[in-house]
């Protein structure tokens, strides 16, 4: 069943979406459920932000338990209990502290004013692939030119150079201007690339000759996509902030920035706010998430099946001719293709698998981290016979 529902049809939302049908009416483990009852396995889950799947009874308890308490929003005029239980939850690992926020783009363009405030410098510098979102210095800070164009001038000072480049970092990264530099530790909408541990770790460095923070955008990557709480873990290299959103409030809309105890230092009452963060609504079921999520076994299991579905992809793009590469960790993965991949996309939904680009020629795939094997079997094979 297809009900194509574009951005000229009169649903009176406005058309900055090319949305496709089907009319979704309800979401069940790793299915999302259309109007006429036919399932489709969810490999986006909902851009990487259902980690718990649909109908999660964890989020379900949680909501329950949030509206029981009757408070869904007081303001960040005084305390509520849910925020600063999951402050403490995300600062286990990062000593630090936390900002909430509602959004990804709204925790990088924090992130960038609590960066300039401590440095006392302007300047970003950010990498080609990058996403970092669509307000006025997230968006300065992405990558994609056509996105870029139709709203200048952005926000100045800020530069892109190629992702993985020493040479270029040792240049654009100075003592005089660097506020902050900001990578995502694996590059999601630019395509799926993991970043290799030695160039954050070049980067740590030069930060740290330089007196820039840096900052580690996990919006996408972070959060047990990749089979460890924070993507950047196995690097073993600390960011002086972690920007969060996506699976952060169990599709409540939730950001978070974790700020370094130092750069915290540097801050004041009045220097940032915003009405709804950190709410005790979102914040008590995004408490209920980290746990989840953060729990060793959870963790193990998304590596685990992170692995398999790794090796079944790097196994088709050894014999596929249109496969290129196959790029990912966890439950985080991109098929580069020889040629378009929105056609393959459709294709694919046309077969009832939910999966998206990652840029014009890479099919991304960010399933629930819940998802079974047995489902992430049925996924592939629907994924390879289209791409065959
Ligand atoms: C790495 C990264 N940063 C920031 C954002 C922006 O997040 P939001 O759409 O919540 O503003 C995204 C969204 O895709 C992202 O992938």
């Amino acid at each position: 069943m297809t009900l194509p529902l574009t951005s000229s049809d009169a649903t009176g939302l406005l058309g900055v979406y090319a949305r496709v049908g089907p009319l979704f009416v309800a979401g069940e483990g790793s299915d999302l459920i259309a109007e006429d009852g036919t399932r489709y396995l969810d490999f986006v889950a909902g851009i990487a932000v259902n980690a718990l799947g649909y109908n999660s009874l964890v989020i379900r308890d949680a909501v329950l338990r949030a509206l029981d308490s009757g408070l869904i929003h007081v303001s960040n005029l005084y305390r509520t209990e849910p925020g600063e239980r999951l402050a403490a939850e995300l600062t286990k690992s990062f000593a630090g502290q936390a900002f909430f926020c509602n959004s990804g783009a709204e925790a990088n363009e924090g992130a960038f004013k609590f960066a300039r405030k401590w440095s006392k410098k302007t300047d970003i510098v950010a990498f080609s692939g990058s996403f970092h979102g669509r307000l006025f210095a997230s968006l300065a800070a992405t990558d994609r030119p056509d996105y870029r164009r139709p709203f200048e001038p952005l926000l100045a000072g800020v530069q892109i150079i190629p992702l993985g480049d020493r040479d270029a970092a040792q240049r654009a990264i100075t003592a005089e201007r660097t506020a902050a530099v900001i990578i995502e530790p694996v590059q999601g909408e630019g395509g799926v690339r993991p970043v290799a541990a030695e160039f954050l770790a070049f980067l740590r460095e030069r930060c740290d000759a330089c007196g820039g923070a840096l900052i580690f955008d996990e919006v996408q990557c972070g959060l047990g996509r990749t089979g460890t709480l924070f993507a950047s873990e196995p690097s073993g290299v600390v960011p002086d902030m972690y920007t969060l959103a996506k699976p952060l409030g169990g599709g409540l809309p939730m950001g978070a920035i974790l700020v370094s105890d130092a750069i915290a230092a540097a801050l004041a009452p009045g220097d940032h706010a915003t009405t709804f963060g950190g709410g005790p609504f979102v914040a008590m079921v995004a408490l209920e998430v980290v746990r989840t999520i953060a729990e060793p076994e959870f963790l193990a299991a998304v590596r685990a099946k992170g692995e398999w579905l790794g090796a079944r992809f790097r196994a088709l793009a050894t014999r596929s001719t249109r496969v290129k590469e196959a790029r990912g960790r966890g439950l985080m993965w991109g098929l580069e293709l020889t040629e378009a991949a929105a056609p393959f996309v459709a294709a694919a939904r046309e077969r009832h698998l939910l999966v998206l680009t990652a840029g014009p020629n890479v099919i991304r795939i960010v399933p629930p981290l819940t998802i079974t094997r047995e489902e992430l079997e049925r996924g592939a094979t629907i994924l390879e016979e289209v791409l065959a």
